[in-house]
């Protein structure tokens, strides 16, 4: 791909990760996104994506795309549990019907995946080539959508697995944890899942250079190093206050205290190492990535 004549599909625009894709796109790029529902100003279309007359319609319509970065998904891991077919249909057959209208297109797609499709039972990084054996349904569905669009486009798809996403846009853990210390005199955080803290201001310039310059196959992409739930709440929390200022006292906890619906991988920090070689360098640590993210949103501590 020679960028500044390209014209990239970028779907979910209006979620957390999407919408920073499309403010990431190289200088020159057309970007088109799309969402379920159009969200004024951010995605100009609305489309549901399960439905592939409406995919080719969107093809033919907007058009003739170069590229496709798909990040709509069906995200509430929990409430999955009880709509696994919703979420399937979003996650599984919605990511078949885009990867279809690429390959009939003859044009690359980058489809992000997720960590979740791991068990957690491993002890070291998970590689591209380790066996998937998701926990929840959530995890299921991703990976019936990772085989989907390997199998409708095998030449052109990359999957992009990531994990542990915050970001400007939409809710996420860091900004809970700092809303919920000023609110409260305690607050108590898992210590038992490891994990990978990714910021989507990291991820978002990945994605572009997988859809660029990455060939088919799985990708893993997460900031560097690893830590708990209660790790990043401290982080987080803990990120710009002035000494003496008082908050929550952060305390660590056992997952088996906070019982969920969906079961969740213990350990299931991703070996980048292969977006590593494509980009010469890895994502930033999660800790600088976390303060770069702080101190960009301006977030009053
Ligand atoms: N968040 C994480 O920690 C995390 C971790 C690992 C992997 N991921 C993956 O990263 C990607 C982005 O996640 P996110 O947290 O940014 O998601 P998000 O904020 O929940 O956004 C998802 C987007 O998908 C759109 N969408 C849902 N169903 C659709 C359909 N049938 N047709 C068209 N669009 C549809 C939604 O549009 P509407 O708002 O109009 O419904 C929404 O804009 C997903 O693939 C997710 O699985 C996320």
């Amino acid at each position: 791909m020679i960028w500044g004549a390209e014209r990239v599909l970028v779907t979910g625009g209006a979620g957390m990760l999407g919408s920073q894709v499309l403010l990431s796109a190289p200088d020159g790029t057309t970007v088109i996104g799309t969402d379920l529902v159009e969200a004024g100003g951010v995605t100009a279309v609305g489309v549901d994506l399960a439905e592939a007359e409406q995919v080719a319609a969107l093809f033919a319509e907007h058009g003739p795309f170069t590229g496709v970065i798909h990040t709509a998904a069906y995200t509430a891991v929990d409430a999955a549990e009880e709509e696994e077919e919703l979420a399937l249909r979003i996650n599984g057959q919605a990511c078949g019907c885009v990867a279809a209208a690429c390959a009939e297109a003859d044009v690359p797609l980058v489809a992000v995946g997720t960590d979740f499709v791991f068990d957690g039972t491993s002890r070291r990084p998970y590689r591209i080539e380790d066996v998937p054996n998701p926990l929840s349904a959530y995890g299921r569905t991703k990976l019936a959508g990772e085989r989907a669009a390997m199998e409708a486009h095998p030449r052109g798809t990359r999957i992009v697995r990531t994990q542990w996403l915050y970001g400007p846009r939409g809710r996420h853990f860091p900004g809970t944890m700092r809303a919920l210390a000023a609110e409260r005199e305690e607050l108590k955080v898992v210590d038992d899942q490891v994990g990978s803290p990714t910021s989507t201001l990291e991820l978002a310039p990945a994605l572009w250079d997988v859809l660029a310059a990455g060939s088919a196959g799985v990708y893993h992409a997460a900031c560097e190093g690893s830590c708990t739930w209660y790790d990043l709440a401290v982080a987080a929390v803990e990120a710009g206050l002035p000494d003496g200022t008082e908050r929550a006292r952060i305390v660590p906890c056992m997952s088996a205290e906070f019982p969920r619906p969906a079961h969740r991988p213990t350990y299931s920090v991703l070996d980048c190492s292969r977006l590593t070689r494509l980009r010469g360098r890895s994502l930033a640590p999660w800790r600088e990535a976390l303060m770069t993210f702080l101190g960009d949103s301006g977030e009053e501590p």
